[in-house]
């Protein structure tokens, strides 16, 4: 599975990563607040040197295990961040997404729009049939960014992972290509919208 590259959104470019981008890897990557909730501690610049090497090449899908990262960008260049879409298993045709913004592009949106792009690629080009995203239960940026996409929150797993330096909990979010079926055809939603401004 390799997608037509660069991706472009309403806003946004989605595209391969390249060595220049190291400084704007290192300035999100190297802040605690941002890596809170992700699974590493914050990187000095030769850590962030090799997770470049390795995400120069993670532009394609061939089987359980591979990564697509893809820098996220405004159309003059500017980084925005980056979004991932992890193949967890050809046997059940599942993926995982992840995504980051750098605190200077929070608040906007970028971040439902960049991982939209990827939720349609792995449903509409690389035959999905479910996509999961995993949360710290703390991070509710990241929970209302799901929510935003239409993806159903399905487990709240108590306790279940000692990270850095703690037991926390983690939240399952999905949705199945039905779902996402569905959801293609209906009318726009307010992007703006809350879940519990709808209810
Ligand atoms: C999780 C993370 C990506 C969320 O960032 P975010 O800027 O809140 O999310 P978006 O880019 O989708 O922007 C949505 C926000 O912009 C607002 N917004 C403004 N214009 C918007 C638009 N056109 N469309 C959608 N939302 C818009 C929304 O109201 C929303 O704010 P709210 O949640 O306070 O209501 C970000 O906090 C982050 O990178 N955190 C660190 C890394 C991390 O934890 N990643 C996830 C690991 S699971």
């Amino acid at each position: 599975m390799r997608p037509d590259l660069p991706i472009r959104t309403e806003r946004l470019l989605l595209r391969p990563y390249r060595d220049t981008d190291i400084d704007d890897l290192h300035a999100w990557q190297s802040r605690a607040d941002v890596t809170r909730y992700v699974p590493f501690a914050p990187r000095d610049r030769r850590a962030v040197a090799a997770q470049i090497r390795r995400k120069l090449t993670a532009t394609q899908l061939a089987a359980d295990g591979d990564t697509l990262e893809l820098a996220v960008t405004l159309p003059d260049g500017a980084y925005v961040g980056e979004v991932l879409l992890f193949y967890r298993s050809a046997e059940h045709r599942g993926f995982e997404l992840g995504y980051i913004v750098h605190p200077d592009h929070t608040g906007n949106g970028y971040g439902t729009e960049a991982a939209r792009a990827v939720l349609r690629l792995a449903f509409e080009s690389f035959d999905a049939h479910r996509v999961y995203a995993r949360l710290d239960a703390r991070n509710d940026p990241s929970a209302r960014l799901l929510e935003r996409l239409g993806m159903r929150r399905e487990a709240h797993l108590v306790s279940d992972e000692f990270v850095k330096g703690e037991w926390t909990d983690t939240l399952v979010y999905a949705m199945l290509e039905n779902e996402w079926a569905a959801g293609a055809t209906a009318p726009p939603v307010n992007e703006r919208s809350r879940p519990s401004d709808r209810e």
